[in-house]
């Protein structure tokens, strides 16, 4: 990601790029957004991480992508175990977010990440226990976006889907990218 103060450019003839930045990032963060816990794993290493950028992609197959930054431990881990388990959080758990943000602390003996216990479906992911929605995904594609790499998995395995209050970007003080 660009570090702070370095402008990216384009900028539209005219403009001041300061202001233009300011606004550009405001519209990004504009974007409605759900949050949610991303497990991955590739053989007995395993990882939870916050992220926003998560979207269905394709009907046939059922495709979903995430977008991951390069210098992630997850995204080691999703290019490596070729896998992925997105979580959708109850509004309530909002605070759990917080707890992902670094590399989390694996337990194997106990199946926990940062003191949170998790099962697992299909792929070996990690799914924490206060998923109240989750989808179990394959990778079948990658590509590069910059600072970011787009996985598209396949959707191998489902679980949840009750009635709940998902957590969304708008529910907490926080922003990403922009
Ligand atoms: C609200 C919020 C949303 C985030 N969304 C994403 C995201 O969509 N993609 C991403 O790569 N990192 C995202 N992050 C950053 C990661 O959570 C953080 O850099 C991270 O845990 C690094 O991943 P690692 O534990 O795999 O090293 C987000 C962080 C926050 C606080």
């Amino acid at each position: 990601m660009a570090q702070h103060g370095e402008l990216v450019g384009p900028f539209p003839s005219g403009v001041d790029p300061e202001d233009y930045d300011r606004l550009r990032r405001r519209v990004l963060w504009q974007l409605p957004m759900g949050l949610y816990l991303l497990g991955s794993a590739a053989g007995s290493r395993k990882n939870l991480m916050t992220m926003n950028w998560a979207m269905q992609v394709s009907v046939r197959p059922k495709h979903v992508a995430v977008s991951i930054e390069r210098s992630a431990f997850s995204h080691a881990l999703v290019e490596e175990g070729g896998c992925y388990a997105l979580s959708l959080i109850a509004r309530e758990d909002r605070a759990a977010v917080r707890r992902f943000v670094k590399p989390a602390e694996h337990d194997a003996v106990v199946g926990t990440l940062n003191d949170m216990r998790y099962t697992t479906a299909v792929t070996g992911a990690p799914i924490p226990e206060i998923a109240v929605a989750w989808l179990d995904c394959e990778v079948r594609q990658s590509l590069d976006t910059g600072s970011h790499t787009v996985f598209v998995g396949e959707v191998m395995a489902v679980g949840g889907g009750e009635e709940a209050e998902i957590l969304r970007m708008e529910d907490t003080r926080m922003s990403y990218g922009g």
